[in-house]
C-alpha cells in the first residue's frame, strides 16, 4: 500500500494532509525518512509519523454526531473552544470529523477512523448530497429559489444548481431546506447573504445517507449498517470512477 494510503487508512489523516506530511519529512519508515509520495509499505514496516508509531486500527468506527453550535470541528482548537473530541467516547480508537461545519452551524457530522471513506466522502469532485435547514432573515420569493435552482454567482465561482424548498415562509423569516453536493467554505450562508436574505440559524439534517432523526444535539450514535452499506457503496463507486489517481 502508498505510504500516503496507509497514513489515510490509520486514521491519521486526509490522505491530501498525509502527503503533506510525507513531502515535509515527517514520516519514517523503518528508522528512515522518506519525502517520497509513491513509496510502498506493508504491514511489517514500521510507520512513524513525528516520531509516533503509526498502525492501521482494525476496528472501523463510525459515529453520527449532533454537532451543536458554539462547538469547533476540530479535535483540538489553539484558542481554547470547545470542540467535537469532548463530545464523543475516548475508549475505542481516535476518530476525526469527516468534512466541517461551521462554529456556528449545528447538525449530523460522521465521525470515523476510515480515513479512506473520510478521503472519498470529502472529495470535492464526488459530491456527496447535504441538506441543511436554514431559518433566514425576510420572506423568501419565488426569484430568490430560482439563483438556488440555477447557482448563483459567489465570491470563489458559481455555485452548482441546488436544491431548495421553503418550509414556512413569513415576512420577519423563512424556514429553508436547501440542498448541495459542493461543501466550499460557509457555502449555505454565502448563498442566503447573496439574495439579501442572511441566515439566523442553520442545521444539517443530512449528510449522504446520514439522516438527523431525533438525534439531540451534543448526542451521538454508531451509524447504521444500512447507513454503512450506503456510505461503502458511494466509496467503492468512488474508487471505480477513479477518483483521485
Ligand atoms: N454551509 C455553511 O454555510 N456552513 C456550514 O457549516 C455548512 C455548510
Amino acid at each position: 500500500m502508498r505510504l500516503q494510503k496507509f497514513l489515510a487508512h490509520a486514521g491519521i489523516a486526509s490522505r491530501r494532509k498525509a502527503e503533506e506530511f510525507i513531502v515535509a519529512g515527517h514520516v519514517r519508515v523503518n528508522g528512515s525518512v522518506v519525502r517520497e509520495l509513491g513509496t510502498s509499505v506493508t504491514d511489517s514496516d514500521r510507520v512513524e509519523l513525528a516520531g509516533k508509531p503509526v498502525v492501521i486500527p482494525d476496528v472501523k468506527r463510525y459515529l453520527v454526531l449532533n454537532k451543536p453550535v458554539k462547538v469547533m470541528t476540530t479535535m483540538r482548537d489553539p484558542g481554547g473552544r470547545r470542540t467535537v473530541a469532548s463530545l464523543i467516547p475516548r475508549e475505542g480508537g481516535r476518530v476525526v470529523p469527516v468534512g466541517r461545519l461551521d462554529y456556528e452551524t449545528a447538525g449530523v457530522l460522521l465521525m470515523t477512523n476510515d480515513g479512506e471513506l473520510a478521503h472519498v466522502l470529502t472529495h470535492p469532485r464526488f459530491g456527496v448530497e447535504k441538506t441543511y435547514r436554514a431559518v433566514v432573515q425576510g420572506r423568501l420569493q419565488g426569484e430568490d429559489m430560482k439563483r438556488f435552482l440555477d447557482g448563483m454567482r459567489l465570491d470563489d465561482g458559481r455555485s452548482e444548481p441546488a436544491k431548495v424548498r421553503v418550509v414556512r415562509a413569513g415576512p420577519a423569516a423563512s424556514e429553508v431546506d436547501v440542498t448541495i453536493h459542493e461543501g466550499r467554505n460557509r457555502q449555505v450562508r454565502r448563498m442566503f447573504e447573496a439574495t439579501a436574505h442572511p441566515v439566523i440559524s442553520l442545521v444539517r439534517l443530512r449528510f449522504g445517507p446520514l439522516s438527523l432523526g431525533d438525534l439531540r444535539p451534543g448526542v451521538w450514535r454508531e451509524a447504521t449498517e444500512k447507513e454503512l452499506s450506503s456510505l461503502r457503496a458511494i466509496a467503492s463507486n468512488a474508487e471505480s470512477a477513479d477518483l483521485d489517481r
